[in-house]
């Protein structure tokens, strides 16, 4: 079993990147033991960095955890959204990040599924020396059409993450 802390950059609660993580956390019992792990934490600030917050010590803690990540964000303005850059500051802070595998993908209502924050995420993850997937890429485009009430609902965007997914395992198997 491989545990999977999931960071998902919006905290909107029908959020369409959170529906991602929950369909891969229960789709994916068997071989993945995936915790989404709470991002509504404050800006990062050298200044309170000695003194955090309940809420960062109890991240920092959950992350600590991870044999590997899942990184799913939705894209602001071209780049991730604040919610997940203001997260991996944090986290990047402590070693949790350090050489880790990790899955990302992305889901927006518009045509390239988040496409470019990914980008800027796995530019990102290299300063944390996190090991990202290579090359495979889950751009979850028109999400609006494919999730409602939080839940995925579209059997290709399914089979699609399934085999990202048996990929990612296989992977992860062959660099540990
Ligand atoms: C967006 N959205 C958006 N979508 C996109 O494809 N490219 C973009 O650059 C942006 N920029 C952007 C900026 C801001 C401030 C907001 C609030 C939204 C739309 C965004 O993809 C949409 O709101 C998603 O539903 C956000 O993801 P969640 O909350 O559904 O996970």
């Amino acid at each position: 079993m491989i545990k999977v802390i999931a960071l998902v950059g919006s905290l909107r609660k029908e959020s369409y990147n959170l529906a991602l993580a929950k369909y891969i956390e229960q789709a994916h019992k068997d071989k993945l033991d995936v915790e989404i792990v709470d991002l509504n934490l404050p800006l990062f600030n050298e200044d309170i960095e000695a003194t955090p917050s309940p809420e960062v010590t109890t991240f920092m803690k959950k992350i600590a955890t991870a044999d590997a990540f899942l990184f799913v964000t939705p894209e602001y303005n071209h780049s991730v959204s604040g919610v997940l850059k203001n997260a991996i500051d944090w986290a990047s802070r402590g070693k949790s990040l350090h050489k880790k595998p990790a899955l990302i993908m992305g889901a927006s209502p518009g045509a390239t599924g988040a496409a470019r924050a990914q980008t800027h995420l796995r530019q990102i993850l290299d300063t944390t020396v996190t090991y990202v997937l290579p090359a495979n890429e889950v751009f979850v485009s028109a999400a609006h059409t494919k999730i409602s009430e939080g839940i995925l609902h579209d059997e290709g965007t399914k089979k699609f993450i399934d085999s990202t997914v048996s990929e990612f395992v296989a992977w992860y198997q062959r660099i540990n």
